[in-house]
């Protein structure tokens, strides 16, 4: 026997149906989107333009430390073996900390480890071909 009740509430348990289906698709939605951001492929466009507004007055249009600007010791040049050899960790550090005593400061204020890792990438794309596809990507 059906009452007005009965019906009513069938039609609230699939409205509730729908919402929670809703509410999962959204979620899932956002996961991918989370899982995607956390790849370790890095937006070298995006680095290029934070290296075009802020490193390259030290480091240079090359990175080879030729800036319009001139510092002891001086910038580091970004495409020789001595950086590009270096881990992306210590790399990300030296951004982010700064190294002591010259003008490399600490940039972890001014931008955010994701925008840290971007420049990175592009600093990446600076190294010469002859070193073996270091150029290719962070490591
Ligand atoms: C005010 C000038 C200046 C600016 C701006 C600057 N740098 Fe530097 N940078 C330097 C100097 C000087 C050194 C060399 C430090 C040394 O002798 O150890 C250096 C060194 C480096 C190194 C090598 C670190 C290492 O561990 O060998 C990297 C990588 C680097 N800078 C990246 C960047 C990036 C990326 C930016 C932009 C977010 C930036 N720099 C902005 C002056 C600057």
């Amino acid at each position: 026997m059906l009452k007005i009740g009965d019906i009513r509430n069938d039609g609230g348990g699939v409205m509730k149906a729908v919402l929670v289906g809703i509410a999962v698709v959204a979620m899932a939605g956002g996961s991918l989107k989370e899982l995607s951001r956390s790849q370790p492929e890095r937006d070298v466009l995006s680095g290029r333009v934070i290296y075009s507004t802020i490193c390259i007055r030290c480091h240079g249009v090359e990175g080879k430390g030729d800036g319009p600007m001139t510092f002891s010791p001086p910038a580091a040049d970004l495409t020789s073996p001595a950086v590009q050899g270096k881990l992306d960790a210590g790399l990300f550090k030296s951004v982010h900390d700064g190294k002591p005593n010259t003008a490399m400061g600490a940039w972890r204020e001014a931008l955010t480890d994701d925008e840290i890792w971007d420049a990175l990438a592009y600093v990446r794309t600076l190294a010469p071909e002859q070193t073996g596809g270091m150029g290719s990507g962070l490591r």
